[in-house]
C-alpha cells in the first residue's frame, strides 16, 4: 500500500471517529451496526440481543435504540463498559463456561432474536496466527449462542479475511435461510475486515452440531485432504482465548 493510500485510510478512519464523537456514540463501530441495520433490517422493537465483544459499548448503544424500551441487550466483553441504558453489560470471556452461565441466567429461558458479534481477539501482530485465533473465537461464539437463537433470528459477526472463511461459511450456511458477506462503509477502510450476515435461523437444521468441530474438520480437509463427512457432531471444546493484560 502506498503512502497516499495510508493517508486516505487514516483520514476516513478519523472521519468516522469524529462522527462517533459528535453523535454521542462511544465507537466508530457504532456506524457499522447502523449501516448493517439499514441494509438488512435485522433488529426490531422488543428484541432480545446478545452483543459479543461489546466494549466500549457503541453497538450496545445502537442496539438499545433499535430494540426500544420493550427490548433488551445483553453484552459481554473482557473489558468493563460504562453503563448503557437498556443493556446489561457483563465483564468476562465469552468462551468461559462460567461467563456463558451468567448469560443464560440473565436470559432466564428467553430466546435471542439476534446475536451481534464485533469480537476481535487481542492482536499478537502475527497476522496468520491472529486471523486463525479470530476464526476459532467466532466458531466458539456460534457454538455457545446458536442454541439460544430463536427461529427466524439473525447472527452478525465480524470476520478477518483469510484462511478458513469459506469453510466457516459453508458450515453455517445450512442453518440459515441466507448467509452473506457485507462491508459497511464505516469499515471499508479496513481491507481485512468483513461482516458475516446470517439471516433467518432454522433451528431444526442445527441440532447437536458443533460449528467449531465442523469448521476444524473442513479446514483439515482443505489443508490435508481429510473428509468433512467424518466431522463429529458433538459440542465440546477445550479452546480458550488468551486474555488481555491485567485480566
Ligand atoms: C472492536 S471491539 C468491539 C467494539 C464494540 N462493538 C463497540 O461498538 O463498542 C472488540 C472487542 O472484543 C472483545 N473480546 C475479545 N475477545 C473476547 C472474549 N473472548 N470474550 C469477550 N470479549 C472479547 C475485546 O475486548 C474488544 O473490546
Amino acid at each position: 500500500m502506498s503512502l497516499a493510500d495510508h493517508w486516505i485510510e487514516n483520514h476516513k478512519r478519523d472521519s468516522w471517529r469524529r462522527q462517533a464523537k459528535a453523535s454521542g456514540y462511544r465507537s466508530r463501530s457504532a456506524f457499522k451496526l447502523k449501516q448493517i441495520q439499514e441494509r438488512f433490517n435485522l433488529i426490531s422493537k422488543g428484541d432480545v440481543i446478545l452483543d459479543v465483544g461489546c466494549h466500549p459499548g457503541g453497538w450496545a448503544q445502537v442496539a438499545t435504540e433499535l430494540v426500544g424500551t420493550d427490548g433488551w441487550v445483553i453484552g459481554v466483553d473482557l473489558e468493563a463498559c460504562q453503563r448503557v441504558e437498556g443493556a446489561v453489560l457483563m465483564v468476562g470471556d465469552i468462551t468461559e463456561p462460567h461467563v456463558q452461565q451468567r448469560v443464560l441466567l440473565e436470559l432466564n429461558d428467553r430466546p435471542l432474536n439476534s446475536i451481534i458479534s464485533d469480537i476481535s481477539p487481542n492482536i499478537t501482530g502475527k497476522w496468520d496466527m491472529d486471523q486463525a485465533i479470530a476464526m476459532n473465537l467466532v466458531s466458539l461464539v456460534f457454538d455457545f449462542s446458536l442454541p439460544l437463537l430463536t427461529k427466524g433470528g439473525s447472527f452478525v459477526t465480524k470476520l478477518f479475511q483469510g484462511v478458513g472463511v469459506e469453510e466457516l461459511i459453508e458450515v453455517i450456511r445450512p442453518f440459515f435461510y441466507d448467509v452473506r458477506r457485507y462491508s459497511p462503509h464505516a469499515s471499508r477502510n479496513s481491507s481485512s475486515e468483513v461482516y458475516l450476515i446470517c439471516i433467518n435461523f432454522m433451528p431444526w437444521k442445527f441440532r447437536k452440531v458443533s460449528v467449531l468441530k465442523k469448521y476444524e474438520a473442513a479446514l483439515n480437509l482443505k489443508l490435508s485432504g481429510d473428509d468433512i463427512a467424518e466431522a463429529p457432531d458433538i459440542i465440546t471444546s477445550s479452546f480458550s482465548m488468551r486474555k488481555k493484560k491485567g485480566e
